[in-house]
């Protein structure tokens, strides 16, 4: 039997948990973790598969053998931009536990905003017993930007909760319990939508989308009257200083941001203070990174068996 091709991995990630979830991972094929500085100047010629998170500029060169390259996140925007990116099949990553993630943090998010947590929070630090008037799910439409894996799990956990959902996506969906509106229909579904959640892959046609023009475009018959905007997609499908002036002029009621168009978020940021924002450091759907090397391992077998790969991105569409 011909010797199974090594495995590179270039994750940024946290150090120990990639070396713990390596343990066990890709029995009978080598693991060259460019993290551990052994492998430092090795020559990585002849090798076919690399698993990447943000990996170093000189990866392909130094891998100019590459058969299939898999990104450690679902999202692939930041391997699409990698110098010298093989033309060989690009594999993203699709998991349970991601999209059981994601879904909670919507929900968790659609939650907070609908029961008004922030102000019952300023209420208790201050110690003022007081109720506020509270509408249920039902009253609300979420509209959710994005009908893919992470789109469809949430708006069906939406629906458990009660909430009227809606979804829009570049091709026409059919999905239980949600109206759906196709690309040329953005403008029918925003005037639909009360909270709009983003989960949009960044492209070239997705950058900049959530800015103000389209936050004026949302329903204002909302039980809040003013729209919420969550966005657990790509931070550079938000115009930030929109998003601002959106929440100060009222058009936004308010925000959950989990993703900024310069991440870390600089401390700076205004989005910090504001009573009505829920920041927090791209963490919606971090990847497991033991399902992550199970997902690679099981392509990898699929790959050499002759089977078609799963989850590969369309370059030209960009995700
Ligand atoms: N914050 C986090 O921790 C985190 C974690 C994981 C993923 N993410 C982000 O979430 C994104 C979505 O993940 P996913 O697995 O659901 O992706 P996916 O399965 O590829 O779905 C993408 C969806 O976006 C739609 N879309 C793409 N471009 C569009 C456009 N120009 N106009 C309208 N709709 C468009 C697609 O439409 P079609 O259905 O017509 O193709 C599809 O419904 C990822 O790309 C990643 O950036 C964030």
């Amino acid at each position: 039997m011909p010797e199974k091709s090594p495995v590179i991995v270039d994750l940024k990630f946290i150090p120990r948990e990639v070396e713990d979830g390596l343990r066990g991972a890709f029995a009978g094929r080598e693991v060259i973790n460019l993290a551990d500085p052994v492998h430092k100047g090795r020559d990585l010629s002849g090798i076919s598969y690399a698993a990447v998170w943000k990996s170093d500029p000189d990866l392909f060169t130094r891998a100019p053998d590459l058969k299939v390259v898999f990104s450690g996140g679902a999202g692939v925007d930041h391997v699409l931009t990698l110098p010298g990116l093989p033309d060989v099949p690009l594999v993203r990553f699709v998991d349970r536990s991601l999209t059981t993630r994601m879904s909670e943090w919507i929900v968790l998010q659609c939650l907070l905003h609908l029961r008004q947590h922030r102000a019952y929070e300023k209420q208790a630090r201050a110690h003022v017993w007081e109720d506020l008037s509270q509408p249920e799910a039902a009253d609300v439409t979420v509209g959710v930007m994005g009908l893919g894996v992470l789109g469809q799990d949430a708006i069906r956990k939406l629906q458990v909760m009660g909430f009227r959902t809606i979804g829009w996506s570049r091709s026409a969906k059919s999905i239980e319990g949600a109206e759906t509106f196709d690309g040329a229909q953005l403008d029918a579904f925003l005037g639909k939508t009360d909270f709009l959640v983003g989960l949009l892959p960044l492209t070239a046609e997705t950058k900049g989308i959530f800015n103000a023009q389209l936050f004026s475009k949302l329903s204002r018959n909302g039980p809040f009257g003013a729209p919420v905007f969550i966005n657990g997609g790509r931070g550079g499908s938000q115009v930030g200083t929109d998003i601002v002036a959106a929440l100060q002029d009222g058009t936004l009621g308010g925000a959950s941001l989990d993703v900024f168009e310069q991440e870390p978020l600089s401390a700076h940021s205004p989005f910090w203070d504001m009573d009505t924002v829920y920041v927090t450091p791209h963490v919606a759907a971090s990847s497991d990174v033991k399902a992550l090397f199970a997902h690679v391992e099981q392509q990898i077998d699929r790959f050499e068996s002759g089977l078609p790969l799963q989850h590969l991105v369309d370059r030209k569409a960009g995700y």
